[in-house]
């Protein structure tokens, strides 16, 4: 795909809801109330917006590589504690995907340089799930496992914020978990037990 091509299918992505609604742009510039903040993978394969079919002012977006919510990272804190407590969103996906290059990277002896300490969130998630992971012999599975509770050991770093807390007691928000299928298109909710997990993480990690 070269840049020029980008400008071309953008005058007939324009052209296209113009003629649907002369008001489109307009009205999208009025502002937005998305009721879903989703934190996903940076992979070029898995299209946020266009896996959920979902429109333009409907999802609050953050995609880095492998999907991390790490405490001391400024840009996925602020885009979380802006969607939590601005835009008030009613639900937070974590979504993970097969084929991850970013867990796949964690799982090899390799030195990455500046990606180092952004893998190592990766590799502790599979040191406090060692036993599980390590009982799987097929390679494969054990990949797949991963991405899995990578998801979901995601989705307890957002219940340990203090924005996602209150929330939670203030107006019920709630956190998701969810793997997008590569191989079939589908996406899979791991149905995380987001009461439960707050309840068994409130003891240690409790901020008001
Ligand atoms: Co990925």
């Amino acid at each position: 795909m070269n840049l020029q091509e980008i400008f071309s299918n953008n005058k007939k992505w324009v052209a296209g809801k113009l003629a649907l609604d002369p008001n489109y742009f307009e009205n999208l510039s009025k502002g937005q109330a998305p009721e879903i903040l989703y934190i996903g993978c940076s992979d070029s394969r898995v299209t946020a917006e266009d896996l959920m079919g979902a429109k333009p002012g409907e999802v609050f977006i953050h995609r880095n590589i492998a999907n991390m919510v790490i405490s001391i990272d400024m840009n996925v804190m602020s885009v979380l504690n802006y969607a939590v407590r601005h835009l008030k969103v009613k639900s937070i996906v974590v979504c993970g995907h097969y084929e991850c290059g970013g867990v796949k990277a964690a799982m090899q002896p390799a030195d990455l340089g500046i990606l180092n300490p952004w893998l190592r969130n990766i590799r502790d998630v599979y040191r406090i799930h060692q036993d599980e992971l390590d009982q799987i012999e097929d390679n494969a599975k054990r990949y797949n496992r991963l991405i899995e509770l990578n998801v979901q050991e995601q989705c307890i770093n957002l219940i340990k914020t203090a924005a996602v807390q209150q929330a939670h007691k203030e107006r019920g928000l709630m956190v998701y978990g969810w793997v997008f299928d590569i191989h079939t298109g589908k996406l899979k909710d791991l149905e995380i037990n987001f009461p439960k997990e707050l309840d068994k993480i409130m003891k240690i990690y409790r901020l008001d």
